[in-house]
């Protein structure tokens, strides 16, 4: 029977599915119910800069500080998930999983993502999850002052603790792949691709605006795994759309480690998991693949790229492949 194990920013996984970061990986009841159903993993309710703010442990932030966050924080029961119920939850779920425990920081201001990170390593935690997202909003500010800051937030996170680093990227980013390379030259130890965000929207008769939860991109997150994976010096996984095992089969096609999903176990419940674990294991025994390093990156552009001569080639190539759709012509069918 195919052995579904997988080695994900240098933790060993019983398998490939990880719980993402959400409601559901909060409390040490909500984890012990993830490790039950089957994941591999889980990542926790990330900690925001905000809950910091309320405690009045920061006056002022570079960044701008909206009084009303910690009004939304403490509406989400967020407030009583501050830093040191965090950490003793951590502690407490240690004693009682054996699945990794990678603990999500979002922060602003450069100083307190390292003294989260050092927190939650000595809490117990088997790695950490940097969900960085900001808002280019600036007309002076080009793309690299965004990027650079990514990578600035790693080293000092790096140098905080020992524990594995995977940064969640955002994906309106203008180049995915320099980015990734900076990251992973950095000591990231994976990526996740993508975050989650919330999008603008209009109600044209009240004339307001408001925000609505934009919808994972289950493509845009296997583009770039497949686009990077074996090209950039760390482990991927992806986050956004997974809801049936073929999803999983694909995005490890592509090269991920593991796949993050959190909707799926929303509506279907986490008896989603023990499915899809049944799905990916029946088409590893149908295609004679034991182990999951089998087929990790197959489909890769990495692997793809020797039916090129050089990255001119495969330009060309994905440049052929826009004119093709813009021409309205089919994939064939083999
Ligand atoms: C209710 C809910 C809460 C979430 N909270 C967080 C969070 O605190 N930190 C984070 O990085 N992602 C958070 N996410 C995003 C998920 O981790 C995941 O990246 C996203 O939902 C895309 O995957 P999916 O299509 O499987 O849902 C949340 C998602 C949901 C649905």
């Amino acid at each position: 029977m195919a052995n579904l194990e997988t080695s994900y920013m240098g933790l060993k996984l019983r398998n490939p599915i990880i719980v993402s970061s959400s409601d559901l990986t909060r409390t040490k009841a909500g984890i012990i119910h993830c490790q039950k159903a089957g994941t591999g993993a889980v990542v926790l309710k990330s900690i925001f800069e905000e809950q910091f703010h309320d405690l009045g442990e920061i006056q002022e932030s570079d960044y701008g500080f909206y009084p009303e966050a910690v009004d939304y924080l403490r509406s989400g029961g967020l407030l009583e998930y501050g830093p040191q119920e965090i950490c003793a939850m951590i502690e407490e779920v240690k004693k009682e999983v054996d699945i990794p425990v990678i603990a999500s920081i979002n922060c602003l201001s450069p100083k307190l993502w390292p003294r989260f990170a050092r927190q939650f390593q000595e809490a117990g935690a088997d790695g950490l999850e940097l969900n960085i997202y900001f808002l280019p909003l600036d007309l002076e500010s080009p793309a690299s002052e965004y990027e650079n800051h990514h990578v600035q937030i790693l080293k000092e996170v790096k140098k905080a603790v020992s524990i594995p680093v995977s940064v969640k990227l955002m994906s309106q980013l203008t180049s995915v792949p320099y980015l990734a390379n900076q990251l992973a030259n950095a000591g990231c130890d994976a990526l996740v691709l993508f975050n989650w965000f919330v999008q603008p929207d209009i109600d044209p008769e009240k004339l307001k605006t408001k925000s609505v939860i934009g919808k994972a991109n289950f493509y845009q997150s296997l583009k770039w795994v497949a686009l990077l994976a074996g090209r950039v010096d760390c482990d991927l996984a992806s986050s956004g759309g997974v809801r049936r095992a073929d999803d999983v089969i694909k995005q490890i096609l592509a090269g991920a480690s593991a796949v993050q999903a959190c909707t799926l176990f929303y509506e279907k419940g986490l008896k989603a998991i023990p499915d899809l674990l049944k799905g990916i294991e029946d088409w590893m025994d149908s295609h004679n693949n034991a182990v999951i390093d089998d087929f990790k990156g197959e489909l890769s552009f990495k692997n793809q790229e020797l039916t090129f001569k050089g990255l001119g080639q495969a330009k060309a190539y994905f440049r052929a492949q826009y004119l093709k759709a813009y021409a309205g012509l089919k994939e064939e069918e083999e």
